[in-house]
């Protein structure tokens, strides 16, 4: 700062606070730092982008544009609501959302801004600076960031892609020491699309128990899981295991830029009656919630989407999943591993069998400087030599994509044929 000599300010120079110049989304940090020039003789794809809505293939049903529509034309919300979201908009979630395990009531349900604003919220309330939270690895970039920004340690626990991206619950258990905050956990995930069986998430809620650590379950992608596979809500199956589970309507209803998102609180044991229901009160009242067009029209947007509304959208995921599963295993030097949700699906390099990728930015860059075809790095989600590719381009355009990634890879290949997968 430039003083002069009475102590006043000479010169404009007004600084960014600490805390704004430490956050960073590492997604934009690392694809910001790619030098990416598209092949100018074919059509960009980006597979990189988790928004649903991107393609045009998938969009949200008549019955939600016209709940919204009524909300907006009858001019009657267009105020102020109280800062944990209007009442009737709480009381349709915890109707939509209990189950006999975790009976809800609109005092357990508090509105947010996108699910990303109840991980925030729900981050801040459980954790104080210089604590740690434990994140899955790879996991949502988001958990990082706002660990940056509240300084608090994230730590990784391994996530297995042998078995089907199961969390290493040894390496989780041995993260926790007397500084860690709660768990995170996330299932159905990104960016790798497993989910979590009911044995597993049992095993996780033993580890949160015997170190009496809440868990932060991020369930914006519940019930998005293909057939045989079965989506356990985590307080379903956490009985003496407080839980704060974060949701919103952006993936499964195709609708991430209506940012309506929710937190459940999930209290058997009555750990958070003291201060974290009270915490979660005071956080809300910095923003005064989401929307109310949208938090307005939520009833009729639980009770009138038809419920085969989501078969759609997962038949997309699920084609894609497979198609891309089946074309690169038959691909030497890629490791695809099949998601059993979501809409993501990840597959390993192994870098020593191309000529010229040291890493996954390496692989993708060329990758767009090649063929127009653009993947998120691993190094996106802390798991580098892996690529993330979305799954919910209309079929047309992942075919496409696909033959110029095997292409790609067959022009740079430099080890011994055979096939990989990891099914
Ligand atoms: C795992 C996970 N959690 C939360 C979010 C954020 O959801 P929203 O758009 O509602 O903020 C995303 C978005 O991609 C996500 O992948």
């Amino acid at each position: 700062m430039t003083e002069s000599q009475n102590g006043k300010r000479s010169k404009w120079t007004v600084s960014g606070s600490d805390m704004a110049m430490r956050t960073h989304n590492p997604i934009r940090a690392i694809v910001d730092g790619l030098k990416l020039e598209p092949n100018p003789d074919k059509e960009f794809i980006a597979l990189s982008l988790g928004d649903p809505t991107l393609f045009g293939n998938l969009s949200t049903c008549e019955e939600m544009r016209e709940a919204v529509c009524d909300v907006v034309t009858g001019m009657k919300n267009n105020g102020y609501v109280p800062a944990l979201g209007m009442e009737s908009a709480r009381e349709a979630v915890a109707k939509e959302f209990s189950i006999p395990e975790s009976p809800l009531t609109f005092k357990d349900v508090i509105l947010s801004c996108g699910c990303s604003g109840a991980i925030e919220m729900a981050l801040l309330v459980l954790a104080n600076p210089g604590q740690n939270v434990l994140v899955p690895c790879p996991g949502f970039s988001i958990y990082r960031t706002l660990a940056g920004s509240y300084q608090f340690e994230p730590r990784g626990y391994k996530l297995l892609p042998e078995k089907s991206w199961e969390a290493d619950l040894e390496h989780m258990e041995s993260l926790i020491d007397d500084k860690t905050a709660c768990i995170v956990v996330n299932s159905p995930s990104n960016p790798c699309g497993g989910v979590f069986n009911k044995e597993h998430l049992e095993d996780i809620c033993r580890i949160a128990e015997r170190h009496r650590l809440p868990i932060l379950s991020d369930e914006v992608y519940a019930d998005m899981v293909f057939p045989g596979q079965d989506f356990h809500p985590l307080s379903s199956i956490a009985k003496n295991v407080p839980v704060l589970t974060c949701g919103g309507l952006a993936k499964r209803y195709l609708v991430p830029g209506w940012r309506l998102g929710w937190i459940l609180i999930h209290d058997p044991c009555d750990a958070f009656k003291d201060e974290v229901r009270q915490g979660l009160m005071n956080l809300s009242t910095r923003i005064l919630g989401p929307c109310t067009v949208i938090q307005a029209a939520l009833p009729r947007i639980f009770s009138e989407t038809p419920s085969d509304f989501y078969t759609k959208s997962m038949k997309v995921f699920q084609e894609n999943s497979e198609l891309i599963y089946d074309s690169l295993s038959h691909v030497p030097g890629l490791f695809p591993v099949m998601p059993c949700g979501a809409m993501y699906f990840m597959f390993g390099i192994d870098m020593d069998k191309f000529d010229c990728f040291k890493d996954d930015m390496a692989f993708v860059t060329k990758l767009v400087e090649e063929e127009s075809v653009f993947c998120l790095p691993g190094k996106c989600f802390e798991y580098p030599n892996f690529v993330r590719i979305v799954t919910s381009l209309p079929k047309e355009k992942t075919v496409i994509a696909l033959q110029r990634i095997t292409e790609f890879c067959a022009r740079h290949y430099q080890g011994e044929q055979g096939s990989n997968g990891i099914k």
